[in-house]
């Protein structure tokens, strides 16, 4: 497809230049309880793009009225014409229902035109539902590299076309799933979106994970990068991905817009969502990967309201604090150490898991604090981290350094699976049932698949008590 130059006009009304190609492909972007953006981008001007969307039966069929919203457009300047957005956020739909919708094209004389295929997405179940299971995916580092040979990249493609497979054939489907971040190599390069776009969003329902499951997605450093790691692209490259993605949609969620920080109440679930790399806004690719300036406090707020709704807190973010790959070692200078200052936090509101990438493998840890008392030691729950950073190549080396694990100061660390070889997502199963005298059982299961495997290669579960869910 022909490469055409592209001038976005950005929040900060900085118009810059960048290669485009169309992208027709509609793709979910979660939003807040029983709320989503759906949107999809086109070369084409349309005279009045619409979605339709109704009550899906398991059986394919479909109950309720068919409703038609129109949609937003958004248009970026080019040389060659403009880019358009079309966008709708639904923020109506019934919990733990699914749903089928489609895009159309209204003539002004009132014929249909331009209907896509029919796609679905699943809500969650309420916050107030007594029993329930709500089922998410994890997945990431999907960058592909204009450095490859056509061969490698291909290659790289038909791996992650045969893991995100392997979500889409999921009984039950997820209702969303968390992009670790690092979506392709130079977040300025344009053609890298459109491509890992015509991935995620393939005009095929049955291939597109993202047109039937909502993405929740997390910024990586590479999301920063100018083409080729040109500097002075860093402005380009955050207008592409916001351009792309956005906030998640809906209203009256929790956004710290200082960083792409943001908190999504889901069900009885609050996945909160940290940018990692913060200071490449200033330093391009040599952000030293600190927390960004009030990070911590509003992490503190929203952990501290999350437990005051008692709702079941997951934190994902970029860079790992725990990793025994590349970027795990104290000296590396685009590591997620410095994040370990959260550690205590996730530790004080009980997180059950912390969801990373940067690194390219998968790792499981379960991490506590070292204390003076052995006793306290023991009230302590570990923090489980999971390194999910594997959708890419080439993969990171074999383990550098361990000695971290066993000798490090202020940490106790066990980690039972890791590995490097092979494409993989992460599927979280959390189930609630009432547990008596007002308190809510929560149990939370980890299933990791691998593109080889056909069933998973490992699995944990812990539980949560809280008390019952108040609306
Ligand atoms: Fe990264």
């Amino acid at each position: 497809m022909k490469k055409r130059s592209v001038c976005f006009a950005g929040v900060l009304l900085i118009t810059f230049c960048v290669a485009v190609s169309a992208q027709e492909s509609p793709y979910i972007v979660m939003g807040t309880d029983n709320c989503v953006t759906i949107q999809f981008q086109s070369l084409h001007a349309y005279s009045g793009i619409s979605l339709e969307y109704w009550l899906d039966t398991e059986g394919g069929g479909f109950s309720g009225r068919i409703a038609q919203v129109e949609c937003s457009m958004d248009r970026a300047r080019t040389e060659e014409g403009d880019l358009f957005k079309y966008r709708v956020n639904l923020c109506d739909l019934a919990p733990a229902s699914r749903y089928a919708y489609l895009f159309s094209d209204t003539e002004p004389n009132g014929s249909r035109t331009n209907v896509t295929e029919t796609f679905s997405l699943r809500t969650c179940p309420s916050f107030a539902a007594v029993t329930g299971s709500l089922r998410f995916a994890v997945y990431g580092d999907t960058r592909n590299d204009t450095g490859k040979s056509q061969e490698e990249q291909e290659e790289q493609d038909r791996h992650l076309r045969n893991i995100l497979g392997q979500v889409i054939a999921l009984d039950p489907q997820p209702v969303f799933a968390v992009h670790s971040g690092d979506f392709v190599q130079f977040g300025a390069d344009h053609e890298l979106w459109r491509d890992f776009l015509g991935i995620i969003a393939d005009a095929d329902p049955k291939r597109s994970l993202h047109g039937n499951v909502a993405l929740c997605p997390v910024m990586g450093n590479h999301e920063y990068y100018g083409i080729n790691y040109q500097g002075g692209q860093t402005d380009t490259a955050l207008a592409l991905f916001f351009w792309n993605f956005g906030y998640p949609g809906g209203d009256g969620y929790n956004i710290r817009t200082e960083s792409y920080d943001y908190c999504v109440e889901t069900g009885p679930l609050s996945l909160i969502v940290l940018e990692g790399c913060w200071d490449n806004r200033q330093e391009g690719w040599r952000g030293l990967y600190q927390p960004a300036p009030g990070q911590a406090d509003w992490l503190k707020r929203t952990l501290a309201a999350c437990r005051a709704q008692n709702r079941v807190p997951f934190v994902s973010i970029h860079p790992g604090a725990f990793s025994s790959g590349a970027h795990g070692s104290p000296t590396d200078h685009l590591g997620g150490y410095d994040f370990r200052q959260f550690h205590a936090l996730y530790e004080a509101y009980n997180i059950p898991a912390v969801f990373s990438g940067h690194d390219h493998l998968f790792e499981h840890l379960l991490v506590t604090r070292k204390t003076e008392s052995s006793s306290m030691a023991k009230t302590v729950n570990p923090v489980r981290y999971f390194v999910i950073g594997a959708d890419t190549f080439p993969r990171d080396r074999a383990r550098g350094w361990t000695d971290w694990i066993d000798d490090d100061p202020n940490y106790n660390c066990t980690d039972d699976l890791f590995f490097n070889d092979a494409h993989c997502f992460l599927l979280v199963d959390v189930m609630w049932e009432p547990a008596g005298n007002s308190l809510t059982m929560y149990t939370i299961e980890y299933s990791l698949m691998r593109e080889d495997a056909a069933v998973p290669v490992g699995q944990w579960a812990s539980q949560v008590l809280l008390p019952e869910a108040v609306e």
